[in-house]
């Protein structure tokens, strides 16, 4: 039976949001770091400046407005989940507080989270979109190179931090304890699996 609380029905509909926009975000993250890197460098002149004006324009819009939505209805369903209480309003909920007003320890898997999220979403807006915007409308001029780089590096910490950020958005309702081991644990396999990912995008797909 379906729940009828507007409540329920409101975080349902932005748990969807932020995770099919994050998807988005995400997964054009995951093509330029897994596929197009090895592309690129695979690529003469003459082909990228035909094939990049074309393709990089689209796929940055995907990223950074799949970045923001996500951003934005992370942050409503925050408010719904833990600073909201049906019949007494805004303020921290016992989601994120216990008895002794501590943080739970679903409250330390998103702080995690969305803090890494957070320091993403500020790479995406205000470093690697900006970089991009300047290097596609040629006006990088001879700081291209550089311009260059730093976008590129920003885009790879990214990467890496997408992997332990995920596990702070999973665990904090499908795992619940929280202490010094499982988070160190989470950032470990999450980095890991980021830099195996990266390791094997130089060799795999460059034949059927
Ligand atoms: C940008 C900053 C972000 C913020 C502020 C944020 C916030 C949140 C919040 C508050 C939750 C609910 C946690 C709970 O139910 O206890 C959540 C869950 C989730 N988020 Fe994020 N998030 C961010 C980034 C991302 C990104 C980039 C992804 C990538 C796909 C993502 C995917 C998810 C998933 C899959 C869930 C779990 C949904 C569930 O278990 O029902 N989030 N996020």
């Amino acid at each position: 039976m379906a729940l009828n609380d507007w409540l329920s029905n409101v975080q349902l509909l932005m748990r969807w949001l932020h995770v099919i926009a994050g998807i988005t975000w995400i997964g054009h993250l995951y093509f330029f770091n897994f596929v197009n890197v090895p592309l690129q460098g695979s690529l003469d002149d003459a082909t990228k400046k035909l094939v990049n004006p074309k393709l990089m324009p689209r796929a940055l819009w995907w990223f950074r407005w799949g970045a923001m939505i996500t951003l934005l209805a992370g942050l409503i369903l925050f408010a719904l989940t833990y600073m909201y209480t049906p019949g007494k309003g805004f303020g921290a909920n016992s989601t994120f507080l216990d008895e002794s007003g501590k943080l739970t320890a679903r409250a330390i898997w998103i702080s995690m989270g969305m803090l890494l999220g957070f320091i993403m979403w500020f790479n995406v807006w205000f470093i690697i979109w900006p970089s991009q915007k300047k290097l596609l409308s040629g006006k990088a001029g001879d700081k291209a190179a550089e311009i260059r780089k730093r976008a590129g590096f920003f885009s790879r910490i990214n990467t890496f931090l997408s992997g332990p950020m995920l596990f702070g958005m999973l665990a904090p309702a499908h795992y619940g304890a929280s202490n010094p081991a499982t988070l160190l644990v989470a950032i470990v396999l999450g980095v890991i699996a980021i830099w195996w990912a990266i390791k094997t995008s130089a060799k795999v797909g460059t034949s059927v």
